[in-house]
């Protein structure tokens, strides 16, 4: 544990970015898989889509919502009040079980700490919350500061600017492997938190190392 500054991406990587749609797979039935894949790959696509043509500014929320439609309507709809239910449970979204000691860990290291999202700043709040990480983060960094996504760097930039480091000073973990191309490009230390076991991408934009869970953070030797 060398790095002064320990920076995480939220969904998908601290939070389960399928645990809404899991919450209330019952009622979202057989195409339950499918609605949250679609809402997932939806909800990035639009961030990217906007953020490269200089599309006006729609917070996460709203893109996200924008999302959930689209997936439930090329999954046959949902169920009357199933809209309102999966957007509740996005904002209360399980943190994974291995994130909360890998982070308590760092802390008592005396790293810092910082969440960078596209999140919108109310839904990171939200999800920090219901996550009990209350006492954790040092800062909590949303791309609403800049109206533009991830991967675009000033999005990274926001991180070392917050602390005072240069980029090679933090490490970056995501679970999203475009994510980690983006880092890698900007210069941080990257890990990928390669939970699913996914083949590799991005080839010229390498994570510095590859993890199965946040409680191999610990572990690295640097
Ligand atoms: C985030 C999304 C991209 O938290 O996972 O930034």
């Amino acid at each position: 544990m060398t790095f002064a500054v320990y920076v995480f991406d939220a969904y998908g990587t601290l939070f389960d970015v399928h645990a809404a749609v899991a919450r209330h797979a019952a009622e979202a039935g057989p195409q339950a898989a499918r609605l949250s894949e679609l809402w997932r790959t939806k909800q990035l696509e639009y961030t990217w889509v906007r953020s490269l043509a200089g599309a006006p500014y729609r917070d996460f929320r709203a893109l996200t919502a924008e999302a959930l439609d689209f997936a439930a309507a090329a999954t046959g709809g949902l169920a009357p009040g199933l809209r309102e239910k999966l957007l509740a449970a996005y904002d209360a979204l399980a943190p994974y079980p291995d994130a909360r000691g890998a982070l308590e860990a760092l802390k008592a290291h005396g790293a810092r700490l910082a969440i960078l999202s596209n999140g919108s700043p109310d839904m990171l709040a939200q999800a920090v919350d219901a996550g009990g990480f209350g006492d954790l983060f040092d800062a909590v960094l949303s791309v609403d500061a800049l109206r533009i996504y991830k991967t675009a760097p000033q999005v990274y930039a926001l991180a070392t600017e917050r602390f005072g480091v240069s980029p090679a000073q933090v490490s970056f973990q995501s679970s999203n492997r475009w994510d980690i191309a983006g880092a890698s490009l900007f210069g941080f230390r990257t890990v990928w938190v390669n939970r699913a076991g996914q083949s590799d991408e991005y080839a010229d934009l390498p994570p510095a190392r590859i993890i199965r869970g946040l409680d191999e953070l610990l572990r690295l030797n640097d």
